[in-house]
């Protein structure tokens, strides 16, 4: 079956919209980053995000309809993220949603922000087999979920505090690298000494698979401190590195010993954070020795993006898992 669906994501502060065939191809993903506008405020506006979807989405409907060659007569479901995350950025994206739905008559799907970042993995290869362990990482959540079954879900593991992505974005201010802060360590750090300076990996109990990054930005914090009172150069590229392989070794590691522990030989990787080079390399590298197999969506792919909604409402539209007109955001939903 080779359901054409339209898909609109407006939970952060990108605003896109995308077309796909069959769950699988992907005829156009338009993403429209806020990314400038946000900036001169060192993190995401609400307000202003809202405010921006609004002028926006549209253009981002008619530019995903245009690029795929298809008008909305073609179509056949729309679909949208309803939460989590902002609710006045998801109301406009769930408003367009339920109105073109109305005025075309047509199915609507509700899609959970963090079921689409797991989604992306099946644009990659759609056969995966179950059961399936999918690190997110994103800029709110970092969740280790078993994927049981197409919608079955199970987080075994999650964060205690901050998300990974929050720790990079606050890492990088506290560096003095701007915003946002992942893709800017990402980048220093390939100039930099991850051996540099011995940062902390906290691994929590014995058996546990939650994470806890608190503790890392706090002693970059004290480390940058110390270095100031002591007068010496501080090599921003050896601390970035330094930071960036503390976060990834704890993700790896954990990952991996999940994946052992519920006899997952398939892990697969999203969010935001996915982008990051040294969290592919280092989960690739690691996986291959106890021969798992990692899939990683391109990086966009992992940051958020409208095509990983249509892939994972793809698999709703199949099970008839309709949402009526009446769906609201939900800034806390839940896997
Ligand atoms: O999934 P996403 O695009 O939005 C949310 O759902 O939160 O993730 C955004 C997060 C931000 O914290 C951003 O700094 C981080 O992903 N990020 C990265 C990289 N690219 C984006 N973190 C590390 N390295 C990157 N290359
Ligand atoms: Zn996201």
């Amino acid at each position: 079956m080779s359901a054409v669906i339209l898909a609109l994501e407006t939970s952060c502060d990108e605003t896109s919209a995308a077309v796909v065939a069959g769950g699988r191809q992907v005829l156009s993903n338009i993403i429209s980053s806020q990314v400038e506008v946000h900036r001169k405020f060192g993190g995401v506006v609400p307000e202003v995000a809202s405010r921006k979807h609004l002028e926006l989405l549209n253009q981002v409907v008619a530019e995903a309809l245009g690029a795929a060659g298809l008008g909305f007569k073609d179509l056949d479901a729309v679909a949208v993220t309803y939460g989590p995350g902002l609710v006045g950025a998801l109301l406009v994206g769930v408003s367009a949603a339920k109105a073109i739905a109305y005025g075309l008559d047509l199915p609507l799907v509700g899609v959970n922000h963090l079921e689409g970042h797991i989604y992306a993995n099946f644009l990659v290869d759609p056969a995966l087999d179950f059961p399936l362990l999918c690190l997110v990482v994103s800029g709110g959540h970092t969740d280790l979920v078993l994927v049981k079954g197409h919608g079955s879900f199970q987080v075994v593991g999650r964060t205690r505090d901050d998300a990974a992505g929050e720790a990079f974005d606050k890492a990088a201010r506290t560096l003095g690298l701007g915003y946002p802060g992942g893709p800017l360590i990402d980048r220093l750090s390939r100039q930099g000494n991850p051996a540099a300076v011995n940062l902390p990996r906290a691994y929590l109990e014995e058996g546990s698979f939650d994470f806890s990054f608190s503790g890392l930005k706090s002693a970059l914090i004290n480390w940058l401190h110390r270095a100031g009172r002591l007068g010496g150069d501080v090599n921003k590229a050896d601390l970035a590195a330094s930071f960036q392989k503390a976060v990834v070794d704890v993700l790896v590691d954990k990952t991996l010993a999940a994946a052992r522990e519920n006899g997952v030989t398939t892990i697969l990787l999203a969010g935001g954070v996915a982008a990051n080079a040294c969290l592919r390399a280092e989960l690739a590298r690691r996986a291959e020795e106890e021969c798992r197999r990692v899939i990683i969506p391109p990086p966009v792919l992992c940051t958020d993006n409208a095509a990983m909604v249509a892939c994972a409402a793809y698999y709703r539209f199949l099970r008839g898992a309709f949402a009526p007109l009446t769906l609201n955001a939900v800034p806390d939903l839940k896997l």
